[in-house]
């Protein structure tokens, strides 16, 4: 995997590739619309056992401009034909899918603001399981759950008979296995307090190439898999972080996460998307309440209280 790691000028998050909202921008006369070139496509990638349809189409595109530019290619047909028989250009091209840029405490306010305001309220709702379960979806090479993690260390250094297990899970088998290292260059830990580098890292290796890894009570809190968010099993959840995942999808495929997301949130879980993505005018508007718009933290409405609209996108999920 090229392992991306974000620098100080991405402190608030903002991702430094050209994000989805990069689709907006001009296309360029010549261009075919990205629906049309994807059609040539579309054998080649079943027949390698990849559904792209819930891609965004612009998105997809961009890819194959970016490996065709590498590869000195300038037609689509020719990089179609190269492709067929290539499995490790498939590879290549699949990898460049998936966007792994994060960073730990990517927008610090959302951890703020979640940690004050939400955590207390899940501390009180685990009741007597004492248990409280959060899934990092899309949790790349590992900064969101360790600092998950973190944010709940806190807590469990005062609050006793509390459990907090994080599950992490990502499409990318590359960004499962640094994620489980748990070690980072220095330039990724630039951001975080001395302390916090001090309490929960320990440095590895020389000087010139030190890395920073991951304490083990921080390790043992969080449990990775690599799954895709859609077939995954997880239960019984007291909060999902989704962030900067749900972009990467046409609008139909975000519905169908957002719909599962409900189903396996307890009654009063809650939900983290990325600072670009809302709920606002969307079917799932429906599902979930806004309590910090501004932070994107969302409570899952409770079916029993739901309304008609409510059931009606639950039937329509089946
Ligand atoms: C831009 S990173 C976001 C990482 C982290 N959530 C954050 O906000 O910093 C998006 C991650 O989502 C993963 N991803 C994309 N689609 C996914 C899916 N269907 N299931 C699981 N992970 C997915 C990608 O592999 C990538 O590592």
């Amino acid at each position: 995997m090229e392992k991306q790691h974000a620098g100080a000028s991405e402190k608030n998050g903002r991702m430094p590739y050209e994000g989805f909202f990069e689709e907006e921008t001009s296309q360029r006369q010549e261009d075919p619309p990205a629906g049309e070139v994807l059609d040539s496509f579309s054998k080649i990638f079943e027949g390698y056992g990849l559904d792209f349809t819930r891609y965004k189409a612009n998105f997809l595109k961009r890819r194959l401009d970016r490996r065709m530019s590498i590869l000195g290619i300038g037609a689509y047909q020719d990089y179609a034909d190269f492709l067929k028989n290539n499995r490790k250009e498939f590879e290549e091209l699949f990898r460049s899918f998936s966007i792994n840029v994060t960073n730990f405490f990517r927008d610090p306010t959302v951890y703020e603001v979640f940690s004050s305001t939400i955590v207390p309220s899940m501390i009180s709702n685990a009741g007597q399981s004492g248990k409280i379960r959060v899934w990092s979806a899309g949790c790349a090479s590992g900064e969101e759950p360790y600092s998950i993690a973190i944010m709940f260390s806190r807590v469990l250094e005062k609050t006793r008979d509390l459990t907090v297990e994080i599950i992490a899970s990502d499409i990318s088998q590359k960004a499962i296995e640094w994620a489980r290292l748990g070690r980072y260059p220095s330039k990724s830990l630039e951001n975080l307090p001395v302390e916090v580098i001090g309490k929960h890292f320990t440095p590895v290796g020389e000087e010139e190439d030190k890395e920073y890894e991951i304490c083990q009570f921080i390790k043992n809190m969080v449990s990775f898999g690599m799954s895709d968010i859609l077939s995954s099993d997880a239960r019984g959840l007291d909060a999902i972080f989704c962030r900067n995942v749900l972009i990467y999808y046409e609008k139909e495929a975000q519905d169908l996460i957002l719909s599962k997301f409900h189903q396996i949130l307890k009654p009063t879980g809650y939900l983290v998307l990325g600072m670009d993505e809302t709920m606002l005018g969307r079917r799932c508007e429906k599902l979930f309440s806004p309590l910090m718009a501004r932070e994107r933290i969302y409570q899952k409405i409770d079916p029993a209280k739901g309304t008609k609209e409510l059931g009606k996108i639950a039937i329509q999920q089946g």
